[in-house]
C-alpha cells in the first residue's frame, strides 16, 4: 500500500507541476479516466473541468452511475449529450480504424467546445501504457489506433497531460482502490464504448440491440459468480455482428444478426484467456438475448479464442 500511496503522490505532485492553467478532462467512468480526474482535481483543484461525453455507445444506466459517482466524490461532472453528432459522423463508417478516427476526432471537437466556454490550455487525459503500446507507440506494428491516443487529430490546440502513461491497468486498479474510486472494482469498458462491439453500420437501433445483450451478460456471469457458480472473469460482454443466418420463432422464418459472448482472464489486457463459462450460465444468456432482442437477434455464439492471436474486443 505504501508504495501505491507514493504513486499517488508522484503523480499529484507532477500534475501539480505540469497544470498552471485550466485543464479539461473528459470522464467517462471507468477507472483509467476517474483516476486521472481524481488525481488532477487533487492537484490543481477547481482549475480542472470534468466533462461526461455522452456519445450514445454508453451502456445501460452508465451515464446516470457516472453522474451520481462524481456527485459523491465532490468533483463537479458537466455532461453534454453529443450522441447526435456522434451518430451522424459514424453513418456508412464500418471500417474499425475509421471509426476510431471518427470517434477520436468529434470527441476532440466536443472539447474544443468545451474548452472555449472555461478556457481550458490543458487536457488531461487517462491513457495507460498498453493503449500507447498498441497503437504504435513502440516498436511494433498498430494493432488498433485506440481511443486517445490514434484517434487524435493533429491540429489539437490544447497541450495533452497523460498523468496515467506509464502504468498497466492492475496498477491503475490499485491507486483506484486506494483512492476509494467506486468504479475500481468495475470491468475495463473502451474508450469509444459499444461503438467497437457493434461491428458493421452504428445506428442507434444496433446500438440499443448491443446495450441490452451486454446488459444481459453482465447480470447472468454476476449472478453466476456471487452463486460460486464460476469465477468473474476480468472482462465480459457482448457484441453485435452483421452475419444473418436464418432462424425460426414460432411458425416463422427469421433471418436476424448475431450476437458474440465474449469473457476473459487477464492481467492487464496485453494478453488474454477465454473463460470456461459453464453451459448453464451460457445457456440462460443466450435465451434472455434471443427472447429479448426476438426478430432482430436469432444466434448466439460464445467466443473460444485466446489473445494473441484474437483481440479482446471485436474491433
Ligand atoms: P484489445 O481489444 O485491444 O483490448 O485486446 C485490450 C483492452 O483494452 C480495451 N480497449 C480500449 N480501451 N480505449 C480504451 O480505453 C480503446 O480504444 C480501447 N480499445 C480496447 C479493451 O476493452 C480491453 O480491456
Amino acid at each position: 500500500m505504501m508504495q501505491t500511496s507514493m504513486l499517488i503522490d508522484e503523480a499529484i505532485e507532477a500534475l501539480e507541476s505540469q497544470i498552471d492553467d485550466t485543464a479539461i478532462i473528459a470522464c467517462s467512468g471507468g477507472i483509467d479516466s476517474s483516476v486521472a480526474a481524481v488525481l488532477a482535481h487533487r492537484a490543481v483543484g477547481s482549475l480542472l473541468h470534468c466533462v461526461y461525453v455522452d456519445t450514445g455507445f454508453m451502456r445501460m444506466g452508465e451515464s446516470e452511475e457516472v453522474a451520481e459517482m462524481f456527485a459523491e466524490m465532490g468533483i463537479d461532472l458537466k455532461v453534454v449529450d453529443a450522441s447526435e453528432k456522434f451518430f451522424s459522423n459514424l453513418e456508412g463508417v464500418t471500417d474499425p480504424e475509421a471509426k476510431r478516427k471518427v470517434i477520436g476526432e468529434q470527441f476532440i471537437r466536443v472539447f474544443e467546445e468545451e474548452q472555449a466556454l472555461c478556457g481550458a490550455k490543458y487536457l488531461v487525459q487517462g491513457t495507460i501504457a498498453p493503449d500507447w503500446i498498441e497503437s504504435g507507440g513502440g516498436e511494433r506494428d498498430v494493432i488498433k489506433s485506440h481511443h486517445n491516443v490514434g484517434g487524435l487529430p493533429e491540429d489539437v490546440d490544447l497541450i495533452i497531460v497523460e498523468p496515467l502513461r506509464e502504468f498497466y491497468k492492475d496498477e491503475v486498479r490499485q491507486i483506484a482502490r486506494e483512492l476509494k474510486i467506486k468504479s475500481s472494482e468495475r470491468q475495463p469498458f473502451p474508450g469509444p464504448g459499444l461503438a467497437v462491439r457493434v461491428l458493421g453500420d452504428l445506428t442507434r437501433s444496433r446500438v440499443e440491440s448491443c446495450r441490452i445483450a451486454c446488459d444481459i451478460v453482465e447480470r447472468h456471469f454476476q449472478e453466476a459468480a456471487a452463486a460460486g457458480i464460476c469465477d468473474l472473469p476480468w472482462q465480459y460482454f457482448a457484441a453485435l455482428l452483421p452475419v444473418r443466418s436464418v432462424g425460426v420463432h414460432g411458425d416463422a422464418r427469421v433471418h436476424g444478426e448475431t450476437v458474440v459472448v465474449r469473457a476473459v482472464t487477464s492481467l492487464d489486457g496485453m494478453s488474454a484467456r477465454y473463460s470456461p463459462i459453464p453451459h448453464d450460465v451460457l445457456t440462460k444468456v443466450s435465451t434472455e438475448i434471443t427472447n429479448t432482442l426476438k426478430g432482430e437477434v436469432n444466434r448466439v455464439v460464445y467466443d473460444i479464442t485466446n489473445k494473441p492471436p484474437g483481440t479482446i474486443e471485436w474491433e
